[in-house]
């Protein structure tokens, strides 16, 4: 059978109708440019063609070159006829009609049409700059022309989708058309304009260019310093819009291509391509069809109104949910209202909320006074304290009260998730998802699988967190289960490290200059450093041979709980978050490691940095071996997600691929044979050192239990 047209050309009274058809999202994959110059030539050599339309079959118009070709070998010898320069030169007018997405080379598609018309749900953009590249088909040159190079620079280096009604305030969108019926709208949008002449061009407009003055280029370098750091992509995509302002519309073509063929190769653009798929693989789980049908979810309900229930109920209320909230004590559940508007109204400070939107969210949260308000609710998250005879509790009660089919959820971050299922009679219907701080905020959603948890229950809890904006990910149901589980050794090796001679500062300035927003013992003193000290006097109890951290257990003693007190792992001033390095934290060091009898060395930044990650990245092969995740990607994602690791170096086993798994393997095996048992290597790192596989593709050593 000959295999279905990636783009299809009819006519319509007069009108040639272009449709590319390359599902799921009509990426620009090798034969749909053809197929669209192809579709150009027949258009404008029919007589009776007076107009054309573009229009993508599916869900979307275009979304962009097709990320998947991109990295593989030299790429084929570019066409002779790009179908951009085809569309600019077309005698007959073309017009884009543009629903679902229209991005990367998909919008630089619609830029070289000659109008474009979208319904008010259609997303347009310029995203390349978070895949580590810049435009490469002219939207550095076609858009500054079009909305003048300010509005151009901020959409393009920040990638954002813009929606069709902005866009059309911003004049990338000619007009805003009902939903419903594209087609027939683009087709009389056609007609209207059939006979104009000249054709509007937008590579021969430069009226707007006067804008791009070095001070705009200049002050947009300083104002993504801090978030562009360490990558390269973010100021080519900025020379590229200067090249637009100064050079004609060939020559700055040529630089934005010259610039596109550098970056499309770099280490930044292949770990960000590399985080793009991981993020989409993250969320099938091989063990459910696709097809599971899931559960209702439209009906929430938050049991506890702490931060972490007052955050869950947010992250409800902010994406259109209605949501009811309750706790033990009208006491409880009143502070926790209080905390959940106070935190939107800083937010309304900020700037970051409008009044009204805020008013409407909080209008979505509804506190009821007990368990048996939420008894016709879908889904429950518990979010009580974490202590397991509450927790137990509360389980035998839902079980008691809650319709049959409701989902049971508990966001503990540890708990096994078994005992609560085994509190009801209905385990099937009961798994983690856990949420982390603060929740509102925090893109993370682990959704935990207990040992009967039903598929439905895990494929709906997945596709829960997606549509409260989160990025949801499968992890086991053991110790920590996946992803805290896999920092712990990191934070772990903070504290040795601190023991052994390196001071807060020095850690947070490699980390930092590593790609981290914020150092970990200046995000440890803003969580507040009481919540790792129950954790570690719970832990010792519980472990009989868990590493006690005294340092940190000694700064806590003193009263130093972070910002909070003003003082912590380093001191503040009042009324500034600016941490300060201090010479009292300095002392207690010193005098806490001659106490133990710990020498103290000096640490190399990379051996710090070594040190840090590969500490979890052994954990990370630990759990993949016991099952308790289904992939390395996945793991890299949650730290993307979780713990602000740096995108641009595509996550925790990603980046431990860039220096080697043999290296990595042989490091951490020296470190066992010199610092002791902590230091074991995994079995499974062991296995990929010796056959070369690269750690990022790593799988489970066996089905997750
Ligand atoms: N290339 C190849 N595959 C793509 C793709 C692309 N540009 N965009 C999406 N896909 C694939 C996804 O990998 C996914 O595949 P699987 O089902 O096999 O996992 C499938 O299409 C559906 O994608 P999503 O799950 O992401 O669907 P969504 O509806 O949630 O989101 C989207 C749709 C907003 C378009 C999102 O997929 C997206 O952001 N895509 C990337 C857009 C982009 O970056 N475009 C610029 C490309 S670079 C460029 O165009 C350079 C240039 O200048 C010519």
């Amino acid at each position: 059978m000959a295999e279905p047209a990636l783009v299809r050309f009819e006519t319509e009274n007069g009108i040639g109708i272009i449709t590319v058809d390359n599902p799921p999202v009509n990426a620009l994959s090798p034969g749909v440019p053809q197929g669209i110059v192809e579709a150009l030539d027949k258009g404008n050599a029919d007589p009776s063609v007076t107009a054309m339309v573009l229009i993508g079959a599916g869900r979307s118009f275009i979304a962009g070159a097709d990320i998947r070709q991109f990295g593989r070998g030299p790429a084929a010898a570019p066409p002779t006829r790009r179908h951009y320069d085809v569309l600019d030169q077309s005698a007959k007018p073309v017009v884009a009609a543009i629903h679902g997405y229209a991005l990367g080379g998909g919008l630089e598609t619609a830029l070289a049409c000659h109008y474009r018309i979208a319904v008010p749900s259609a997303k347009v953009g310029l995203p390349e700059v978070l895949i580590g590249i810049l435009p490469g088909a002219g939207g550095t040159q076609r858009l500054p022309r079009l909305i003048g190079p300010k509005a151009a620079l901020e959409m393009i280096t920040s990638g954002r989708h813009v929606p069709a009604e902005e866009a059309q305030k911003l004049g990338i969108i000619d007009e805003v058309v009902p939903e419903g019926d594209l087609k027939g709208a683009a087709i009389a949008f056609a007609r209207k304009i059939a006979d104009q002449k000249p054709l509007p061009v937008i590579r021969n407009r430069d009226e707007k260019l006067s804008e791009g003055t070095p001070e705009l280029f200049e002050g947009t370098r300083k104002a993504i310093a801090r978030r562009a750091r360490n990558q390269r992509a973010p100021y080519a995509c900025i020379e590229a819009v200067e090249a637009a302002c100064r050079l004609p519309f060939d020559d700055g073509c040529a630089l934005e291509r010259k610039l596109f063929d550098e970056q499309v190769g770099s280490d930044e653009a292949k770990a960000l391509r590399y985080a793009f798929f991981a993020e989409r693989e993250v969320a099938k789980i091989p063990f459910i069809p696709a097809d599971t049908k899931l559960r209702p979810t439209d009906n929430p309900a938050v049991i506890g109104a702490g931060t972490m229930g007052g955050g869950i109920a947010m992250s409800f209320a902010d994406y259109g949910f209605d949501v009811k909230i309750t706790d033990a004590t009208k006491e409880a559940l009143d502070r926790g209202i209080s905390r959940i508007r106070a935190n939107y109204e800083t937010s309304v400070k900020r700037g970051s909320l409008a009044p009204d939107e805020m008013e409407r969210r909080f209008a979505r949260i509804h506190p009821v006074d007990s368990l048996d308000d939420i008894k016709d609710c879908d889904v429950v998250i518990e979010a009580a304290f974490e202590q397991i005879p509450v927790k137990e509790e509360i389980f035998k009660k839902l079980d008691a009260i809650m319709k049959p089919g409701a989902l049971l959820y508990s966001n503990t971050s540890g708990i096994d998730i078994d005992l609560m299922a085994n509190m009801t009679k209905r385990p099937q219907d009961v798994a983690g998802t856990h949420f982390f701080a603060p929740a509102n905020v925090m893109k993370l959603f682990e959704v935990v699988k207990g040992t009967k948890s039903a598929p439905d229950v895990l494929a709906t809890a997945m596709a829960l967190g997606r549509k409260i904006g989160k990025v949801s990910g499968l992890a086991g149901n053991g110790d920590g289960f996946l992803a805290n589980r896999s920092r712990a050794p990191f934070g772990m090796e903070i504290n040795i490290l601190i023991e052994e001679g390196a001071l807060p500062e020095q850690i947070d300035k490699v980390m930092v200059d590593f790609g981290y927003p914020i150092g970990p013992l200046a995000v440890s003193d803003l969580s507040g450093l009481d919540i790792g000290y129950d954790t570690r006097k719970r832990r010792a109890e519980q472990y009989p041979n868990y590493r006690k951290q005294p340092i940190a257990d000694r700064i806590v003693e003193m009263g130093r709980l972070g910002q909070k007190t003003g003082a912590g792992w380093y001191r503040y001033e009042p009324g500034d978050r600016t941490p300060h390095p201090d010479p009292e934290v300095t002392r207690i060091i010193r005098e806490t490691a001659a106490e133990l009898g710990i020498p103290q060395h000096e640490f190399s930044d990379d051996e710090i940095l070594r040190r840090l990650l590969f500490a979890s990245v052994n954990e990370a092969c630990k759990i993949l071996e016991e099952g308790a995740a289904l992939r390395a990607s996945d793991i890299d994602v949650m730290w993307l997600h979780g713990f602000g690791f740096p995108r641009y170096r595509g996550g925790l086993m990603y980046w431990a691929d860039t220096i080697g798994v043999r290296e990595v393997y042989n490091q951490i095996a020296g470190w066992h044979q010199r610092y002791g048992e902590r230091w074991r290597p995994s079995d499974l790192l062991r296995r990929l050192a010796e056959s070369g596989s690269p750690l990022h593709e790593a799988k489970a050593a066996r089905p997750m239990p």
